[in-house]
């Protein structure tokens, strides 16, 4: 293995901020929600860098765009590498971006040293991945594991549904249950990430494996009280919905103290909020609140879960208010294969890391792929653990090392 190319680091990083440039933010990042303009942009530049390389590129019907360089064995599955092009609102350049990107100078690594392997080597960028308020959270990815729930009615801020804007893109929701088939045998999916979090800038390694990922639960909550005049319904004889979605977030954050001594990293969060009819005058008659809570362990999840049911019932029933809570999103927590972590540790070891492993409290397209194949994934460095922020950032030199340990995986896992 120690005949591995080095990828070109220059060229990754040039990549890196070109792609960076699109859905740009005023101060650095990007804003490339699920079947955007700017996510259009991006996909469209990715097929184009592909055909470029000579790659054989194909849109599926979660609009996923898979790249493939066939192996000199075809029988053999498939050796998957990506992740996604999407971002949060104001997210960063790198979430995402970096593990397609990471995956394309791979590519061109092989190219460019014109080195056969065994497996067909294919990159997959996954459509949106990121959770957003209309219901869809890795979506492509969820596609090809046959998991994805029925979104195609949900309509997105530009009043499209699901279905059109997945057209848009080249998708086809009427095919979206041969996603699987069409992607194919895989062999392995390796995904790499920054990290999102401080702990490699702390311990002064680039890279680490990622061990587990947690589970994530996300309900759906609804406040239902009654609208009125703000001067002249007496305070005592509202039913103010805001008022108890107030209680309710308050008590939301405080749910992982009642489990941190079993998981200090439990979260718990409300991101989401729409108040009706969200007007200075009128008391707010109706509030839509989503939660997001994540524990490495089922049962610890579980509670977090009822604690919020009890939570939202309790914030109701003191402002007079009715609730009802859904479930948006049942993530279990995911332990990675260990053949591919060995073999990912290994990889970051020939690149100079001391092959750490890590687990992620954030959720990754490769959490959907394991279902179906051995999945890992490796974490690169970030600058502050700043993620799902436009001030995201990484070094040039941390990429590099990061794409050469991404070459590195796949060809000792194409022996
Ligand atoms: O929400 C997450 O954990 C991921 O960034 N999509
Ligand atoms: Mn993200
Ligand atoms: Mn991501």
């Amino acid at each position: 293995m120690s005949e591995a190319p080095r990828v070109d680091g220059a060229r990754l990083w040039e990549s890196l901020q070109q792609y960076g440039q699109i859905g740009a933010t005023p101060d650095g990042g990007v804003t490339r929600p699920i079947f955007s303009v700017a996510e259009r942009e991006a996909r469209a530049l990715l097929i184009a860098d592909c055909r470029a390389l000579g790659l054989r590129v194909r849109v599926d019907a979660a609009a996923n765009v898979v790249a493939s360089r066939p192996g000199a064995e075809p029988a053999l599955p498939a050796i998957l590498i990506g992740s996604h092009l999407d971002s949060v609102l104001d997210g960063g350049r790198y979430d995402g971006a970096f593990g397609v990107l990471c995956a394309l100078e791979a590519l061109r690594t092989l190219l460019q040293h014109d080195i056969t392997t065994r497996h067909t080597v294919r990159l997959i960028s996954f459509t949106g991945e990121e959770a957003t308020p209309y219901g869809t959270s890795t979506f492509g990815s969820r596609a090809v594991t046959a998991r994805l729930t029925n979104v195609a009615a949900n309509r997105l801020p530009d009043g499209r549904t699901v279905r059109d804007a997945l057209a848009a893109c080249g998708g086809n929701w009427d095919r979206i249950a041969a996603a699987p088939g069409e992607l194919g045998p895989v062999a392995c999916f390796l995904e790499a990430h920054i990290e999102q979090g401080r702990r490699l800038e702390e311990a002064g390694q680039a890279l680490a494996v990622v061990s587990a990922v947690c589970g994530i639960y996300r309900q759906h909550v609804e406040f239902v009280g009654e609208a009125g005049h703000a001067g002249t319904v007496a305070m005592g004889e509202r039913r103010d919905a805001l008022r108890a979605a107030a209680r309710f977030v308050l008590a939301v954050a405080a749910l992982p103290d009642t489990v941190a001594a079993a998981d200090p990293a439990a979260t718990a969060t409300v991101g989401f909020l729409e108040v009706a009819p969200n007007s200075p005058n009128v008391i707010p008659g109706m509030v839509t609140a989503v939660t997001d809570l994540r524990a490495g362990d089922p049962t610890i999840l579980s509670a977090l879960v009822a604690g919020a049911v009890s939570a939202a019932e309790d914030a109701g029933a003191r402002e007079g208010v009715r609730v009802s809570v859904g479930t948006v999103l049942d993530q279990a927590p995911v332990v990675f294969d260990a053949r591919l972590r060995s073999a990912l540790g290994a990889a970051v070891r020939e690149v100079g890391g001391d092959g750490r492993e890590l687990p992620s409290g954030a959720g990754h397209d490769a959490v959907h792929l394991s279902a179906v194949a051995p999945a890992g994934m490796l974490f690169v460095r970030c600058a502050g653990g700043v993620s799902h922020n436009s001030g995201e950032s990484m070094t040039p030199e941390d990429a590099a090392l990061a794409a050469d340990a991404l070459l590195r995986a796949v060809l000792a896992l194409d022996r």
